[in-house]
């Protein structure tokens, strides 16, 4: 018997091609859909060598054409616009790709039979939490046009299994981070927003500083605590998600975090440590909207999906990420370019504003 095939949306960006590794070891068929306005080709069919279809999920005849073409078992929908800055200055662009994409890709797959869907969305959609660590309970109140076209989406997936027997899976990630341990994959955005890869460049020379804003805050060391979760782990949640709908599981939502917040300044040294680079900060007045600490709990996907992360150390995090970024600078020392000269965010995820 041939192994289910399963669509990868985003396949060839950060965490969904790290999600076809995970695929591909646990025994699934993948192909790739992506219209690499994000992504990277060479990632696809160089290193994972699978089938890229460069298109677009707003692009309804090729998605009729693909899935009568293939027996296709599930989608897993990573395919977004990610930057919360610009969603606040072009929300039409977020809105169509990230809303309508998601809605076409639902109604092809409801007319070719497909019921199946893993869907990435976000711990944005907490806003400021009313309390730590954050559950799945917790109050929804996004602020940005980003983490209100993944509330969006929810909400059509809910309604999607109502009216059409549509199972999801939506998982609401904490901060992806670090990159495959074995350096095949990794972080590579562009322009880089979050704050691991930005710490990461500046520790390789190819930013001046990282600015840290805010130093008074009521934590520890008076920065910032977030919730970095290896992008591994998160693959794997993905594979325990399919595997959990395949078998008949109904709709439903999980945290995936780490349950460990580490602040900016642990961040920062950990990085100095494991690059053993000096890496210049400067410290700046808070921005306003920043809460002090965003940690998930992700009991729910431990106990249901029987999760077990493996990398949640932050030096593990780190290390990973460190491997992979000297091999891309290795390779294309020009091509690495970054946000801004300095870091003007913990992560794009966990903003509450910008
Ligand atoms: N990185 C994080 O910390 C984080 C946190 C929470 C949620 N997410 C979500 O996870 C998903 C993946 O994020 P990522 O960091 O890997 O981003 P990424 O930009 O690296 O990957 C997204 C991929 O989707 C592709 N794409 C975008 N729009 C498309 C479209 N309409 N049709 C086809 N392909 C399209 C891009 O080319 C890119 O390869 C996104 O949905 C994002 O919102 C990410």
């Amino acid at each position: 018997m041939s192994s289910p095939t399963i669509l990868v949306t985003g396949g060839a960006g950060y965490i969904g091609s790290h999600a076809v590794l995970a695929l591909q070891q646990a025994g699934y068929d993948v192909l790739v859909l992506d219209n690499l306005s994000n992504g990277h080709r060479e990632l696809v069919e160089q290193t994972l060598n699978v089938k890229l279809i460069v298109g677009d999920t707003n692009d309804r005849p090729l998605l009729d054409r693909l899935f009568s073409e293939t027996a296709i078992s599930a989608v897993m929908h990573f395919a977004a616009d990610i930057a919360v800055g610009e969603s606040v200055s072009n929300p039409a662009k977020y809105y169509r790709n990230n809303v309508v994409g998601t809605l076409t890709l639902l109604e092809a797959m409801v007319a070719a039979s497909i019921k199946q869907f893993v869907f990435s969305s976000t711990c944005a959609l907490y806003g400021i939490p009313e309390f730590v660590p954050i559950t799945e309970e917790h109050p929804q109140a996004p602020i940005s046009p980003y983490a209100m076209t993944k509330w969006m989406v929810e909400r059509i997936l809910h309604d999607f299994d109502v009216a059409y027997g549509l199972k999801s899976v939506a998982f609401r990630y904490f901060n992806a981070s670090g990159a495959d341990p074995d350096g095949r994959l990794g972080e590579d955005h562009d322009p880089e927003t979050h704050l691991i890869p930005l710490v990461l460049l500046a520790a390789l020379g190819q930013q001046k500083s990282i600015s840290i804003l805010g130093t008074d805050y009521p934590t520890p060391d008076g920065t910032c605590i977030r919730d970095y979760i290896h992008v591994s782990d998160l693959a794997q949640a993905h594979v325990l998600g399919l595997k959990y709908l395949l078998d008949g599981g109904n709709s439903n939502v999980f945290n995936l975090g780490n349950g460990n917040g580490f602040s900016v300044r642990e961040v920062i040294e950990t990085a100095r440590q494991v690059t053993g680079r000096p890496i210049q900060v400067i410290e700046r007045d808070r921005r306003p909207g920043d809460p002090p600490i965003l940690v998930g709990s992700s009991e729910k996907a431990r106990q249901i999906l029987k999760w077990q992360p493996q990398y949640a150390d932050l030096r593990s995090i780190l290390n990973h990420a460190w491997q992979w970024h000297q091999k891309r600078h290795a390779q294309q020392p020009d091509q690495i370019t970054s946000a801004s000269e300095e870091m003007s965010s913990p992560s794009i995820e966990t903003l509450a504003r910008q």
